[in-house]
């Protein structure tokens, strides 16, 4: 496995304060959010039947798929709804007006 890097994968301007949405790098989607001015990236596809977590709602800090609502935390990846169903959690950089994920 080779080590992770960054990749820019949005515009800084692109992902207003509280908003999430999906980004794609080849065939890899991740739910990128800006949280209070941080961006947090976490697997985009849901573990309970692949709801886009780039499309789900913010509330008290954690991220809920859009679908059957199950809870993440978008800082860690943690599974709320289903501890034993986490998502993965990647570091994020800002630079040169994008916002950068490793993996
Ligand atoms: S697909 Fe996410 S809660 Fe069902």
């Amino acid at each position: 496995m080779s080590e992770p890097r960054f990749h820019a994968v949005a515009d800084l301007d692109s992902l207003p304060l509280g908003q999430g949405r999906t980004v794609q790098v080849g065939n890899r989607r991740f739910a990128l959010w800006n949280i209070e001015g941080q961006f947090y990236a976490i697997d985009d596809d849901c573990p309970h039947r692949g709801g886009p977590l780039g499309a789900g709602i913010l509330q008290d800090g954690r991220i809920h798929c859009p679908l059957h609502g199950w809870a993440f935390d978008p800082k860690t990846g943690a599974g709320f709804s289903n501890p034993a169903k986490p998502v993965n959690c990647y570091p994020t950089k800002v630079e040169q007006g994008q916002v950068w994920i490793a993996f």
